[in-house]
């Protein structure tokens, strides 16, 4: 088989549904996997109606069988991985009304970092066999701490720190590990936690399309990971206000917890 294969977690919407465009566009077989049967169907439908073949496995990543099963599936279709993006996140906002929420914080561990270390396991040896590329996609929040999103900023830490590790641990078995660290982009991800939580204390424009209209595309956000993937990079860091973020956190960091304070909401 000439194609390469690639498979995208939360493949069915925003960033991993542009993903999954750019990667078809490069003629890779995709498999994506998330939890909603109905989204996953309607992805395969519209792709099958321009002539592109896609797999999808309903999976939730918290759930380790899932995990395993959708890396049994893709084995059993076409016998190799070349790309794994752990993609699939959920986020959180935290007014200091709320406060600490437990139950939050271990939904938002259990999908953002075990899901990808989940996944991760089934995937490792078939990517050491095909010296393919591991991605997470990561976040500035990952990078450094950001206000009312203490538990999204852990999952994205624990995240990266997971990724990292694996990256040394592999040097020189040619496992290229790309660790995406995304900035504002638009996508779904916001709305779903004010849907979802109507009595938290959401800042203004929270979620809502006049502020997600300021944000890069889920398309623009893809095509930097796409390159990412092609270039066999370690990490990108595709929004300028993200680079600009990082930067002042390793340069002046006193003077970015104020603006991080006042901007990042
Ligand atoms: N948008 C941003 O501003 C931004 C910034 C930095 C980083 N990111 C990261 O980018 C990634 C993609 O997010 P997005 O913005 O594209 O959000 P999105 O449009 O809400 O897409 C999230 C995807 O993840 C899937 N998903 C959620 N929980 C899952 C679970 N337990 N198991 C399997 N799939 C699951 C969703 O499908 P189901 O709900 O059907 O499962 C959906 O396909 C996330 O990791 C996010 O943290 C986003």
């Amino acid at each position: 088989m000439d194609n390469k294969i690639v498979v995208i977690t939360g493949g069915s919407s925003g960033i991993g549904r542009a993903l999954c465009d750019c990667f078809i566009d490069a003629d890779y077989k995709v498999a994506i996997a998330s939890r909603s049967e109905k989204i996953l169907e309607k992805v395969k439908s519209d792709l099958s109606s321009e002539g592109h073949e896609i797999l999808t496995v309903k999976t939730d990543v918290r759930v380790d069988n899932d995990c395993k099963n959708l890396v049994d599936k893709v084995i059993e279709k076409y016998g190799r991985i070349d790309v794994f993006i752990n993609n699939a996140g959920i986020t959180w906002y935290e007014s200091n009304e709320d406060g600490i929420n437990i139950e939050k914080h271990r939904e938002i561990l259990d999908t953002n970092h075990f899901g990808t270390v989940q996944c991760t396991k089934y995937a490792l040896p078939h990517l050491l066999k095909s010296k393919g590329s591991l991605v997470g996609v990561c976040s500035i929040a990952g990078e450094v701490g950001l206000p009312n999103r203490s538990a999204y900023s852990a999952s994205k830490f624990a995240m990266n720190g997971f990724l990292s590790s694996l990256r040394v641990q592999y040097l020189n078995k040619g496992l290229h590990v790309l660790i995406t660290y995304v900035g504002y982009t638009s996508t779904n991800i916001r709305k779903i936690v004010k849907d979802d939580y109507k009595s938290s204390q959401f800042p203004p424009g929270y979620g809502e399309t006049v502020k997600e209209k300021g944000m890069m595309s889920a398309e623009e956000t893809a095509r930097y990971i796409f390159n990412g993937v092609k270039r066999r990079k370690r990490y990108v860091r595709p929004t300028s206000v993200g680079q600009l973020t990082v930067w002042l956190n390793k340069l002046f960091p006193k003077l970015n917890d104020k603006l991080a304070a006042k901007y990042y909401n």
